[in-house]
């Protein structure tokens, strides 16, 4: 009977697993991963989660009985220590061997390490599954004092979540704003601003030299010589593809898992989907690698139609969003490479969007408290962006009478 193998239990290799069986294959699946959870959603891991509104159990996309009636073998707690393209095997760390006739990878990303001394401390905490999520929630309950490594999506999030809490909370970030990786500089000063407004005090422009261990303190000490005493350390200083099983078998790697854009990697039975990817999305130029749910979801179903041989390529606007307090940020599109900004409204409470545009089009939009410019947005990028800039400042303009 076929057999197709799916390594990596995260939200993109249950859509492909899903995808596979809605498409009619009916052979049989393994769907393998290292965690010991079934497939479960990560993004409230940073919210509702640490904050303790929901459990463990909620977060699983599936119950454990699905994966029976489906007919899929779910592995848990195992990690795949090789894969062999020319004899369509993969080698399980316990030894064993499994034969596929279609491979997927669906091997997400790692948090990146803070390598300086004093890092591997106990009560440093990063945030990337459900377990670092459950040991932070228990090390929030015990600290006063917290220090975050990172003003970026985790640790802001996290942040809000220490501040709602009643902690002490300081952020440290390397760089000269926070979110610097993909919002623009006025949309890191709101963000900027609203932390300080509940009380979290942000370092800019520090990089931490060493976390030095103490009885009662575990101390960040940054290059300039500043001291700040913690209880907690979180550090979320970005992430890493996990790309070391396709080297090992010899498949191409270029700062991710490198796809078409129908997911096939370079080997023509072996398809990959999610943050492991650097892939091509047609409505993009060049290849570029994602962190987030639509594209693991959306890549997945296009990797799902080829291991059925019957490829769909990849053709989606993509799009992502950060809590933080009461403001939610909903991004969409790719902004890199814009040349100039529009901003739609007052950036304060009552929310505000920011269009990135290139030449006449716009390419990305931020909106922060504006779910429904967020959703016009989508629409808009999809149908091309192109719009007059006027009208899009114009906030007595509706967004949906631009695409008409
Ligand atoms: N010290 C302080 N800050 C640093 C250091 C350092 N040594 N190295 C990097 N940073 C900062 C970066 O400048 C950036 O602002 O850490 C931040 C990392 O932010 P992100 O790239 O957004 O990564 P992270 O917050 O870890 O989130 C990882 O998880 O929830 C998902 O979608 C989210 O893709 C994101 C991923």
């Amino acid at each position: 009977m076929t057999r197709h193998v799916i390594i990596g239990a995260g939200q993109a290799g249950l859509q492909i697993v899903e995808s596979l069986r809605k498409e009619g294959f009916s052979g049989e699946i393994a769907l393998i991963g290292d965690e010991a959870s079934a497939p479960y959603q990560r993004p409230p891991l940073s919210k509702k989660y640490l904050l303790g509104q929901i459990t463990a159990e909620r977060l699983l996309f599936r119950a454990p009985e699905h994966y029976g009636r489906l007919g899929v073998e779910l592995r848990l707690s195992t990690r795949v220590t090789a894969i062999d393209p020319a004899a369509h095997t993969v080698t399980l760390a316990e030894g064993s061997q499994l034969e596929w006739d279609r491979l997927a990878l669906a091997t997400g990303a790692r948090v990146r390490k803070l390598g300086v001394p004093g890092a591997e401390d106990p009560r440093v905490h990063v945030l990337r599954g459900v377990e670092d999520a459950e040991a932070l929630r228990q090390g929030l309950e015990q600290a006063a004092r917290v220090v975050v490594i990172g003003g970026g999506f985790i640790g802001l999030e996290v942040a809000a979540i220490a501040r709602k809490l009643g902690l002490e909370v300081k952020v440290v970030e390397a760089q000269s704003r926070v979110l610097p990786r993909v919002v623009a500089p006025l949309v890191s000063t709101f963000f900027h601003e609203l932390h300080t407004g509940h009380g979290v005090r942000i370092l800019l422009d520090q990089q931490v030299a060493a976390l030095v261990p103490s009885a009662d303190a575990l101390t960040v000490q940054t290059q300039d010589g500043t001291v700040i005493p913690a209880d907690l350390v979180v550090v979320g200083i970005g992430v890493l593809p996990n790309t070391e099983l396709a080297e090992a078998a010899g498949l191409a790697c270029d700062a991710g898992i490198v796809v078409d854009e129908f997911a096939r990697t370079s080997h023509p039975h072996i398809v990959s989907a999610g943050d492991c990817t650097r892939h091509r999305n047609l409505l993009f130029a060049a290849p570029h690698r994602l962190e987030s749910v639509q594209n693991a979801v959306d890549q997945a179903k296009v990797a799902a139609s080829t291991m059925l041989d019957a490829p769909v390529p990849y053709a989606q606007v993509p799009w992502f969003w950060s809590d933080q307090y009461d403001v939610k940020l909903q991004m969409v599109g790719i902004s890199t490479g814009h040349d100039s900004l529009v901003v739609r409204g007052v950036p304060g409470p009552d929310g505000f969007s920011v269009f990135y545009r290139s030449g006449d089009r716009v390419i990305a939009v931020d909106s922060i408290n504006k779910p429904a410019e967020h959703m016009a947005a989508r629409k808009l990028i999809a149908a091309g962006g192109q719009c007059d800039p006027e009208r899009l400042a114009d906030t007595s303009t509706d967004l949906k009478t631009l695409l008409q």
